[in-house]
């Protein structure tokens, strides 16, 4: 098949490269020069595992390119993917501008009957918008189809080839068989339907799983106070398969492109129809307020923390990826400098989009964990790379001027830490607590 995918982001650009790599010729666009030089050049601007090895091998073999001539891309194609982002605007609500104009763009290029596929993340109704848009515009004959991405970041391309689903929505029945085509040698599970349940589904989902995560780090939170292990009564939940064991690690509350920015524009959507979504604003909530845990663990330790110095690993919203957006970093960080703290931080690969969010000149960026935890009286680790997995503790210890380490991701187990003599606080674990300040995370 022969596809233009408009939008070299994380979703466009692992779409591209991995329809390319099932054998179709595909064609990215991108408005920013500087992006398309660089692709062209077989470099990807992400940093995501696996894909410059299979992006460079299917340009090589000509079934992909680079381009930011829209025009010549959508004449030369039968299907046209829109994804583009759809940022958040100050009230929550998606940012459509650029979904919009791919429309137009699209409509005043097309010269024959394409299949524009959505699939950006888009409130329920855009898609109806798109068709608007380029039945406004051109009088060629069209489809619109949204097939919404669920692609993870750091395991996108291993997600897109092994989806749990697809899910098409399409009003025309010859426009879905194409798309379903297009994905059928991926999963048995193909989910046909509206195109409004659809876009439904994306927010759903990430709803769902977002409420999860608020689920289970409140239940961490009981868990301190009534001296029961989180990790353990997620596993007990997790055998129930009507639970399932994922999504159930407590922590700092979640980050990332996806989750803040659905959530909120989930709410918004039920909001435009007066419908209050209580739940998810609850989930919301829950997670703004985890991140403060980190802050107030240091405090029952340190106390005032103004001259203090915290090391942090980890700036990424996950681990393997540098993608900084909504990363509980960002929030944990501004508060320890208000309170006067300064900051001695690693994170593997995310430190430079990092500083673009937050700089300062009592933070230290160092390039390496240990160099981190070099003199300071107090390290929190807030993603969970595997380099801190398998850090030498006792060696770690003697880095610190203080033994305290907070494990804002559940990282270490209880017989590593046993074998300490740190301070340790995690998230939902009472009973692992060691040290002279144990019984303070118990209260
Ligand atoms: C998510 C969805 O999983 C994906 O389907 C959608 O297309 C985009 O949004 P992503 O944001 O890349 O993907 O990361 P994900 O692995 O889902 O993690 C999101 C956040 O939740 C991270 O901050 C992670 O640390 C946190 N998380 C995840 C938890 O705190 N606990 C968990 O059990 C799982």
């Amino acid at each position: 098949m022969k596809i233009a995918v408009i939008g070299t982001g994380y979703v466009g650009l692992v779409s591209g490269v991995c329809f390319s790599e099932m054998g179709n010729e595909v064609i990215c666009v991108d408005k920013v020069e500087a992006k398309v030089q660089m692709l062209n050049a077989g470099q990807v601007p992400i940093y995501e595992p696996g894909l410059q090895e299979v992006m460079v091998k299917n340009a090589e073999a000509g079934r992909l390119s680079f381009t930011t001539d829209l025009g010549e891309a959508v004449r030369k194609s039968e299907v046209v993917i829109i994804a583009v982002g759809t940022p958040s605007l100050p009230s929550g609500e998606a940012n459509l501008s650029f979904i919009e104009q791919a429309a137009r763009d699209i409509a005043l290029s097309m010269e024959d009957y394409k299949i524009v596929v959505t699939k950006s993340t888009v409130p329920v109704g855009t898609n109806g918008k798109i068709k608007e848009i380029i039945a406004g515009l051109s009088a060629h004959p069209f489809d619109v189809v949204s097939v919404p991405e669920f692609l993870r970041e750091g395991s996108a391309v291993r997600d897109t080839f092994n989806p749990d689903r697809i899910v098409i929505g399409a009003e025309n029945e010859a426009a879905a068989g194409r798309i379903i085509e297009l994905h059928r040698s991926l999963t048995d599970n193909i989910i046909v339907t509206d195109i409004r349940s659809a876009e439904m589904i994306k927010y759903a989902s990430n709803a769902f799983l977002a409420t999860k995560i608020s689920f289970i780090n409140e239940i961490a939170n009981i868990c301190e106070k009534v001296g029961a292990d989180v990790t353990s009564v997620a596993e007990g939940m997790g055998y129930d398969n009507r639970i399932g064991p994922s999504f159930l690690k407590a922590g700092i509350g979640y980050g990332g492109s996806c989750f803040p920015k659905d959530t909120q524009a989930l709410i918004q959507i039920a909001g435009n129809v007066d419908y209050e979504f209580k739940l998810l604003k609850s989930v919301v909530d829950v997670n703004r307020d985890q991140r403060y845990n980190i802050l107030r663990k240091l405090e029952t330790l340190l106390g005032d923390l103004n001259g203090k110095i915290i090391a942090i690993w980890g700036l990424a919203f996950k681990p393997n990826t540098d993608d900084v957006r909504d990363a509980p970093a960002i929030e944990i960080i501004q508060e320890l400098l208000k309170a006067g703290a300064s900051i001695r931080a690693y994170d593997p690969i995310a430190t430079a989009n990092f500083r673009q969010w937050v700089d300062h000149d009592s933070i230290a960026w160092c390039s390496g964990a240990l160099d981190a935890a070099e003199g300071a009286d107090a390290l929190c680790l807030l993603t969970e790379w595997q380099e801190f997995e398998q850090v030498d503790l006792k060696t770690l210890q003697e880095t610190l001027r203080k033994p305290i380490l907070i494990d804002g991701r559940n990282v270490y187990s209880e017989e590593r830490i046993a074998e300490t003599g740190f301070v340790y606080s995690s998230i939902g674990r009472p009973n692992m607590n060691r040290g002279e300040n144990r019984h303070a995370f118990a209260l």
